[in-house]
């Protein structure tokens, strides 16, 4: 019989104390049911929005996780067994699976996705041509609509899904601003990403630096949420639109939090401000696809890797996540 270790979550978090929450077993693997697959992963993804569903909220876009399963998160690797002869053995693939050696998982119920070997390194399938870069696509061209010479704001700029979202809001021809945290990360956002301008949140007065943008903005990602949302309200240009992809600096809550002071900005400068969620279009996934690999065979999209190696030290990238300690994509590197 093989082993597989996993973690499990036993308990909601508070605040970043993820150790206490989760603790790392180990069991046998079941004999695969009909119409299920199992993939050894190669690498695990971190994905800032699953700090939401480890809490108690009701009343998130998905109920909150059950205590004492295997933490849900997203794997790529080979498929080792298979009993839907749509995903035959040995082929690479992406699902949401476990923070897992081994994923089992049903194709249809897990976003499996066969994945494209025509590529240098496969671990930008969770980058680029990942749920990031769909996310950051959708958000910035579809639900923002973003134009050429209009001012795109993006927070947590130096993070996956900010990283991609400035790139691709600079190749439609927008002038970035970027938000960060620190002045490496900033250096990082202008200097590779392509932005205008970073700021950075913790060392700046972001109101009075996004003051500075001519013509107010007119475009805001939002992935933050909390003081820089009031800050970005009370400088969008008339008739502004503002995507909603992620609020993180609400997650360790497990209550609502109050809203925006300046949410009257919405009727004064007649603002549109909309939420989104990759999972609702899965159908746009190729589309997506071809697009961003097409950018990034060019040179003009890519993102790097914030590496943590061992399933055992998945806790160890899951907390540079979500304390900003990284730059780009948190991945866990399971590869021998
Ligand atoms: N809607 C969707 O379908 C969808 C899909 C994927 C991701 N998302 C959202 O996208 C956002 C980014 O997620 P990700 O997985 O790509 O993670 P990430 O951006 O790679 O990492 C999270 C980043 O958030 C920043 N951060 C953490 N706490 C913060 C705070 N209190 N205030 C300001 N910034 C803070 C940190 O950067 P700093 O050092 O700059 O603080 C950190 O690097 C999240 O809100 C996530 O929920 C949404």
């Amino acid at each position: 019989m093989t082993k597989n270790r996993f973690w499990r979550l036993d308990d909601h978090p508070q605040g970043d104390d993820f150790s206490s929450a989760l603790s790392l077993q180990e069991t046998e693997l079941a004999p695969l049911q009909d119409g299920e697959i199992r993939l050894k992963a190669d690498y695990l993804s971190m994905d800032a929005g699953t700090r939401m569903w480890m809490g108690p909220r009701e009343d998130g876009y998905q109920p909150p996780l059950p205590m004492g399963i295997p933490m849900a998160g997203q794997a790529l690797g080979r498929i080792v067994e298979s009993r839907d002869d749509r995903f035959p053995v040995g082929r690479l693939v992406r699902v949401f699976g476990q923070w897992a050696d081994y994923s089992t998982v049903r194709p249809d119920d897990s976003w499996a996705v066969l994945l494209d070997e025509d590529i240098d390194d496969p671990r930008q399938h969770f980058g680029v041509l990942g749920l990031n870069g769909w996310t950051a696509l959708y958000g910035t061209k579809d639900i923002l609509g973003v134009k050429e010479g209009e001012n795109l704001v993006v927070s947590a700029a130096a993070g996956a899904t900010g990283s991609l979202a400035c790139q691709i809001g600079r190749n439609l021809g927008a002038k970035v601003t970027g938000i960060a945290g620190g002045p490496d990360k900033c250096r990082y956002v202008v200097e590779e990403l392509g932005a205008e301008r970073c700021i950075d949140y913790k060392n700046q007065d972001v109101a009075a630096e996004l003051k500075k943008i001519d013509g107010g903005i007119n475009a805001y990602f939002e992935n933050v949420g909390g003081p820089i949302l009031d800050a970005v309200l009370a400088n969008m240009a008339l008739f502004g639109r503002v995507a909603v992809c992620g609020m993180i600096a609400n997650y360790e809550s497990d209550e609502g939090v109050p809203g925006p002071k300046n949410y009257d900005q919405v009727l004064m400068r007649r603002l549109r401000i909309e939420g989104f969620l990759l999972p609702d279009v899965p159908e746009r996934g190729p589309e997506y696809n071809a697009l961003l690999k097409g950018w990034y065979q060019e040179g003009k999209i890519t993102v790097p890797f914030d590496v943590t190696k061992g399933l055992e030290n998945t806790l160890v990238a899951y907390s540079r996540m979500m304390t900003g300690k990284n730059t780009g994509k948190v991945i866990v590197d399971l590869t021998d």
